[in-house]
């Protein structure tokens, strides 16, 4: 755990318009409570982002981009840069695992992206975790390390503050299938080892570190008790505003209840 801070992420993946992303918003900014120890972020379309922005409280929530392009500027058609980003959002997805499967992005495009990030004040949440395959064959320390050193490779250990590290088991994305805690407790502890290794190990218990796959209102508590992670990221649920509160209260809760 790097901070009695919890971090609480909701990706709204490629659902809800601009218009229907401002009214869930508002939905959502009457249901969330303001806790000083819990950090609610939302990532909505990327339509959405500009009018969210006006919108939102930030002491409430911040913005995140699902994706965005790794160059700044110039001739590519269609692409969103993470300078075009600046001042809308505090953080950007980066390596999700829809990204490096439907997208086959690869290491070079994460740690290009997770530069591209850090170089315009964005903070990445870098993403990393195992196919069901990868598992099966026991290979799931092996891809996070090659995914950590691919996305960190340009990293330096000051820049390293700025990024959060996402362990999100492919296999448990968008399933229901839930990795049990002492899976996920396993996979992050594998995560700050190989932190420490790269940086040493106070920048290392500094780095935040969530877990994210099928996380339910009914799932969170299980996950949050656990020492090692630092939050949430979740898909699905983040689009019921009652199920996303309640996982903000149970982080709140989890911080407070003398676990955390
Ligand atoms: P899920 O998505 O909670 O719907 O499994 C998680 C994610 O994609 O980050």
């Amino acid at each position: 755990m790097a901070s009695d801070k919890k971090l609480i992420i909701g990706n709204w993946k490629m659902n809800l318009g601009v218009h229907e992303s401002s009214l869930f918003l508002h939905r959502l900014a009457n249901e969330v409570k303001i806790h000083r120890n819990v950090d609610v972020i939302i990532a909505p379309t990327m339509l959405a982002l500009q009018t969210l922005s006006l919108q939102v409280n930030y002491k409430q929530f911040k913005l995140a981009a699902q994706n965005f392009y790794w160059r700044d500027h110039g001739a590519y058609t269609g692409e969103v840069s993470a300078t075009n980003l600046r001042g809308i959002v505090q953080y950007g997805l980066v390596g999700h695992s829809e990204r490096r499967h439907v997208f086959n992005e690869s290491d070079k495009d994460t740690r290009a992206k997770v530069q591209a990030a850090i170089r315009n004040g964005i903070r990445p949440i870098l993403c990393v975790g195992e196919t069901t395959n990868e598992r099966t064959a026991g290979e799931t320390r092996d891809v996070i390390h090659d995914q950590l050193i691919g996305g960190l490779a340009n990293v330096t250990s000051e820049e390293l503050s700025q990024v959060v590290i996402a362990y999100e088991p492919v296999w448990a994305i968008g399933t229901g299938k839930n990795a049990v805690p002492s899976d996920v407790t396993e996979a992050v502890v594998t995560i700050r080892h190989q932190l420490k290794h790269l940086y040493g190990a106070k920048a290392a218990n500094e780095v935040q570190v969530l877990y994210g796959g099928s996380v339910t209102a009914d799932s969170a508590a299980d996950y949050l008790a656990l020492n090692e992670i630092d939050g949430l990221l979740v898909g699905g649920a983040s689009l019921d505003e009652k199920a996303f509160s309640t996982i903000i209260e149970k982080a709140h809760r989890s911080i407070n209840s003398g676990k955390k």
